[in-house]
């Protein structure tokens, strides 16, 4: 048959698509939830959420540009906890007041000292990884 070859490839491809998932999987630390310090700090995540705070602050760079990226709010130029629990509850020029519960204000402040100790959050400093994540060293860290 003339139109063999396409079979070949076709096989090809298909085994290409099954190694490199195998390939994927079997990378050590391959690991969607990782660095975070707590589950307090996973749960913050989810309060991140359920507010959209992403829809206007990024974090690593990532989500929206109407407020700034919070990923280090918590050790830049002295603002702490406090500061961001009082802009959270009044609000702040554009920004919408949220009224947070007393675990929501607890979790998402583990959720940001988790973000501040993971690193900077410059993504131009990253390194891309095989797998389409980003690291700090290259290596999965
Ligand atoms: C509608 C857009 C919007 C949403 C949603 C939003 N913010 Fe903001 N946020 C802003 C803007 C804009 C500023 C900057 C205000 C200014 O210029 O002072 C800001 C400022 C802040 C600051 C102060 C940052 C600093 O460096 O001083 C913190 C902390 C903050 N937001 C946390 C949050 C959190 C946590 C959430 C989710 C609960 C959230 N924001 C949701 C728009 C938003």
């Amino acid at each position: 048959m003339k139109d063999n070859w396409k079979r070949y490839v076709f096989a090809i491809l298909v085994f290409s698509f099954f190694a490199f998932s195998l390939h994927l999987y079997s990378i050590k630390n391959f690991e969607y939830r990782k660095g975070y310090n707590s589950k307090l700090a996973q749960n913050g995540e989810l309060v991140w959420q359920k507010y959209n705070c992403q829809s206007c602050h990024q974090m690593y760079g990532l989500g929206g540009y109407l407020g700034p990226d919070l990923t280090n709010v918590l050790s830049v130029n002295g603002k702490n906890a406090t500061y961001v629990l009082a802009v959270i509850q009044t609000g702040n020029k554009q920004m919408p007041a949220n009224n947070l519960s007393e675990d929501e204000k607890t979790e998402i402040i583990e959720f940001l000292k988790s973000t501040d100790a993971s690193g900077v959050s410059d993504p131009k400093s990253f390194v891309k990884q095989v797998n389409g994540m980003i690291s700090k060293d290259g290596n999965g860290n």
